[in-house]
């Protein structure tokens, strides 16, 4: 029998392309609100020897990720043969160390969370900066799906003569695939954050953006001050406006009106966080990540 696949509210679009790539049987999910907030799953067609997908958009995640760790309990106490997660956007991993006195790992406690409850995990790009590898916070099967091949293809159809720039460190393990895939440039900036919205960032000194399109290419765009800053200042070096691409894009509050404000280009986005920027689909990567998961669970 085919999996059986079930969207959470607010990723019923990809659930949609997920399920017409994979050839899979869509399953209701209702996730029922009491008065008083608690949340009571219910899930059809029955579960019972069925693998279960559950796909779900976890930006804004604290209350998404009750009624999201509730219906996986529920497919498991129904007799779902697996029950597996598309997270195409994997919540907490910026969380990998503690920043201050007090703090804990919250990374590692959201992981134990839903380890607790599927059989796998596929997501898109984590932030994996002081942890190198899923498998050191996850014990379930996971993969990890690049976005690099696709932005490459975006950047190549879209943005002539690119010079591609991260913003931070951090962001070159994304940038470097990026430029090499698109055979173009590509420097990294130095940033500093301060707080939650208080970012700097500095050019290296001989960089060249004469007769090129900046890209700015970063995984979480969140407050957009990272943009904004880097956006600033290559404004500041005589350069374009840049193309701003994000693949998870969270924009917290007013960041997508104060980036454009900033004077950024074309903003675009990867589609693991519906967004109005999303261009970038990655449901067919992500459906042949999901198909090798079903497969070994077979
Ligand atoms: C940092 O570690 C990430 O790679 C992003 O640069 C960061 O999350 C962006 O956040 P914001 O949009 O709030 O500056």
């Amino acid at each position: 029998m085919t999996a059986l696949l079930m969207a959470l509210p607010g990723a019923e679009q990809f659930a949609g392309h997920l399920r017409g790539r994979l050839g899979c049987e869509a399953g209701a999910l209702l996730v029922h609100q009491f008065p008083d907030g608690e949340t009571c799953p219910q899930l059809t067609p029955a579960v019972a020897d069925r693998d279960v997908i559950l796909v779900a958009a976890l930006n804004q995640p604290d209350h998404k990720i009750m009624a999201l760790y509730l219906c996986a309990c529920v497919a498991r106490e129904l007799g779902a043969r697996s029950v597996g997660l598309v997270a195409p956007y994997l919540p907490y991993m910026r969380q990998d160390a503690s920043f201050a006195p007090g703090q804990g790992v919250t990374a590692r406690h959201v992981a134990r969370l839903l380890s607790g409850c599927f059989d796998w995990l596929v997501t898109v790009d984590p932030h994996l900066h002081r942890f190198h590898a899923m498998s050191e916070l996850y014990p379930i099967a996971t993969e990890v799906v690049p976005a690099a091949p696709k932005i490459a293809g975006w950047i190549a159809a879209y943005v002539e003569r690119p010079v591609l720039v991260g913003p931070d460190e951090e962001s070159e393990q994304w940038v470097g695939q990026v430029a090499a895939a698109v055979g173009c440039p590509y420097t990294v900036l130095r940033k500093v954050r301060s707080g939650d919205r208080e970012v700097s960032v500095s050019l290296p000194p001989a960089t060249v953006l004469a007769g090129c399109t900046p890209v700015l290419v970063d995984d979480i765009i969140s407050t957009a001050r990272t943009m904004i800053a880097a956006t600033q200042q290559l404004k500041a070096a005589g350069g374009a406006a840049p193309v701003c691409i994000g693949v998870h894009a969270l924009f917290a509050d007013t960041a997508y009106a104060d980036l454009k404000a900033a004077g950024a280009g074309r903003i675009v986005s990867c589609d693991t966080v519906p967004h109005v920027s999303n261009e970038i689909g990655m449901s067919a990567p992500i459906a042949a990540a999901v198909a090798r998961m079903l497969a070994a669970a077979a």
